[in-house]
């Protein structure tokens, strides 16, 4: 099927408008992802993340095929998501630029490497996991990334998440 000229990305029959406001109304949360490939450190904010099974216990990322995240990533296969909090929306928006780690810190935030993977916590976010990849699906502009979780913690009990909805951002249509 050809792509329509004036709708890129798209398909004949599917309208624009439609499309995105239909895909904007799924629900999604704020993580900061970080993958390590020995000294060379990522880190992302991304929404395209699920529970993709609980046994084995898989995750899915869907990760931009342009960006440094997925080319460490390509590397080390493996993975930290850091759940952002409710009251954190300014962490999440440190990371939609790529990774600098200056004096410990990594976009400004202290970090510890992960047990399992050494891709890097963020000490201030309320839990986190780390993943192993299994599994990688290079379709389209981004790569959906099926890992399974191998470690996890939780530093603060009870903490809400921040929900995409919540903020002023879109990541969809
Ligand atoms: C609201 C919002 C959601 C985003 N979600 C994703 C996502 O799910 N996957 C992704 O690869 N990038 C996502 N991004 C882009 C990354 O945050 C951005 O590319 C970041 O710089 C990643 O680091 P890198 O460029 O070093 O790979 C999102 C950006 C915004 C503004």
């Amino acid at each position: 099927m050809r792509p329509h000229l004036n709708n890129p990305g798209g398909r004949p029959g599917i309208d624009p408008a439609a499309r995105k406001q239909v895909l904007r109304l799924l629900h999604y949360g704020l993580y900061v992802l970080t993958a390590a490939s020995g000294n060379d450190l990522a880190a992302g904010t991304v929404t395209w993340l699920s529970q993709a099974s609980f046994t084995p216990l898989l995750v899915m990322a869907g990760i931009r095929r342009d960006g440094h995240v997925h080319a460490v990533l390509g590397q080390s296969r493996a993975f930290a998501v850091n759940v952002v909090g409710a009251a954190q929306q300014e962490i999440a928006s440190a990371f939609f630029r790529p990774a600098n780690v200056e004096g410990g810190r990594i976009n400004g935030y202290a970090f510890e490497r992960g047990p399992a993977t050494g891709a890097p916590l963020l000490t201030d976010l309320p839990a986190w996991f780390e993943a192993r990849v299994t599994d990688a699906v290079h379709r389209g502009d981004h790569t959906v990334f099926v890992a399974e979780v191998v470690a996890c913690g939780v530093r603060t009990p009870g903490a809400r998440s921040l929900a995409l909805f919540e903020t002023p951002w879109s990541y969809a249509g």
